[in-house]
């Protein structure tokens, strides 16, 4: 544990300084909030060793080119689309759940294009997002008490001793789930599944029978027509039309597997963490002193941090500094979750205090985490309605107060699940039993999160002063 006053030394002393001290498991020595209790420390070690010496998932060079895309995006000129499941499962890796949700977002980001005028940064919440926080360590049926589920990176939903027992090699399988993940969703990429010459390619079953089908039809000619348009005007068709990239990223909650893959690249100066592009410190491992801030600090991957209702306008600012010292533009997100009923209380002082330290970040609205609600019988639900205004308050919040609102984070699914209620198809309480697929928190479905896409779009096109739906 370090002590207060070398503490203090090291904050005051400039980042080149600082980083001397750093290294990918300086984290150790800081309390770790939300730590796995595994059966066996020298068998953590062993898989952190294994999948050290493995090849990484991502690339310094795609890392750098996602933070020049936020730092764009802090500027005012991209808008950052963040989106998937709350936690994907090992059984989930399939080529079915992983094209839908690549479709879900590219329609999403399609809209977004269309409605901010502006590019949009694709993240998905995926390949990696498999170890969780929870607010209760324990889970109690009947009279047997177990640890709770934290993901299938750490253990089994299952709720049997075994399953439930932290095990080190679900790392390596995670790891494993991960690069099948990501080989899949480059083949796409590369393929031609994201070409917007096709735009039918994308299409889900909703596309047919959706109360918003006319609307996103209209749009997608509207494209069709400009894509036309620009290749006369150049003349050629662009054969190989690449421009469509995604990106991935996680909640860093399970440090030994974030430290596994953290190493440094020829030419590069620093450490990458290069088992996603955008990880991102969950709102309940945010301690300033703790160890998942100092493993952050570290990295040079653009980071996100959550932010809720107990983040104080001091505590922000001690973020700030820590996690991004040299002041660079798309470094740093701060994803804000607070509810659609605090949001207009507690957003305005925190954006304030991020002002005041004249470093700049890029702000990301999640309107789902603040909207959590359980039902009298038991069912977390979110009501779509509680999701939109969140998001709608985000951005004349933003506005108001002489900032900006650069992205959205949202826990979505290509799938017709029936998690969240609302939404154009008036989804009730009834509905949830269904199709809730979700171990976790509840997920829009790809129409909802349409929807919430069409709104968004609607809104940057009012803030942009254009009349909404032109
Ligand atoms: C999440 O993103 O799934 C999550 C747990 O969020 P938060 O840290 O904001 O509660
Ligand atoms: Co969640």
């Amino acid at each position: 544990m370090q002590t207060t006053a070398r503490r203090v030394i090291l904050e005051r002393c400039g980042a080149r300084q600082t980083m001397s001290d750093w290294t990918p498991s300086s984290w150790k020595d800081r309390e770790a909030a939300q730590s796995v209790a595994y059966p066996s420390e020298s068998e953590v070690d062993r898989t952190v060793e294994e999948i050290a010496k493995l090849p990484p998932l991502v690339t310094s060079w795609e890392v750098l080119q996602l933070k020049s895309q936020l730092a764009d995006a802090v500027h005012g000129q991209r808008f950052l689309l963040q989106g998937g499941d709350c936690a994907e499962s090992f059984d989930a890796c399939d080529s079915g759940s992983i094209a839908n949700k690549i479709k879900v977002l590219l329609q999403m980001s399609l809209i977004l294009v269309h409605g901010a005028q502006k590019s949009v940064v694709r993240v998905g919440r995926f390949a990696g997002q498999y170890a969780k926080p929870r607010s209760e360590e324990f889970e109690t049926r009947g009279s047997v008490t177990l640890p709770s589920y934290r993901g299938d990176l750490i253990n089994r939903p299952e709720f049997t001793p075994e399953a439930r027992t932290p095990d080190p090699r679900l790392m390596l399988r995670g790891y494993e789930r991960a690069g099948l993940t990501i080989n899949f969703i480059r083949a796409l990429v590369v393929g031609g599944f994201v070409d917007p010459h096709h735009l039918e390619y994308w299409n889900l079953d909703w596309v047919r029978d959706s109360p918003m089908v006319e609307e996103y039809r209209r749009m997608a000619r509207a494209i069709g027509d400009s894509l036309q348009f620009m290749e006369n005007l150049a003349g050629a068709h662009p054969g190989g039309f690449h421009w469509i990239d995604f990106f991935t990223s996680h909640e860093g909650m399970l440090l030994p597997y974030e430290q596994a893959q953290t190493r440094q690249v020829p030419r590069q100066e620093g450490w990458f963490n290069l088992s996603t592009h955008f990880p991102w410190i969950g709102m309940r491992t945010a301690d300033p002193d703790g160890a998942h801030v100092e493993f952050f600090r570290g990295i040079r991957n653009p980071i996100g941090v959550k932010i809720g209702p107990g983040m104080s306008p001091d505590c922000l600012k001690r973020l700030i500094g820590i996690l991004n010292p040299d002041a660079e533009p798309g470094r740093l997100t701060l994803i804000h979750r607070f509810g659609s009923d605090r949001i207009a209380r507690c957003l305005p002082p925190l954006i304030q205090a991020a002002k005041s330290t004249g470093k700049p970040v890029l702000w990301c609205c999640d309107p789902m985490h603040g909207n959590t609600r359980t039902t009298d019988g038991g069912t977390k639900t979110r009501n779509f309605d509680e999701i939109r205004s969140e998001l709608d308050q985000a951005f004349d919040i933003h506005r108001g107060s002489g900032s900006r609102l650069g992205g959205v984070h949202i826990e979505l699914t290509g799938e017709a699940v029936t998690e969240c209620v609302g939404g154009a198809r008036g989804l009730s309480e009834v509905d949830l039993s269904r199709a809730y697929r979700s171990h976790l928190d509840p997920r829009l479905n790809y129409e909802q999160a349409l929807e919430l896409a069409m709104f968004m779009a609607h809104k940057m096109r009012a803030i942009n002063g254009r009349s909404p739906g032109t």
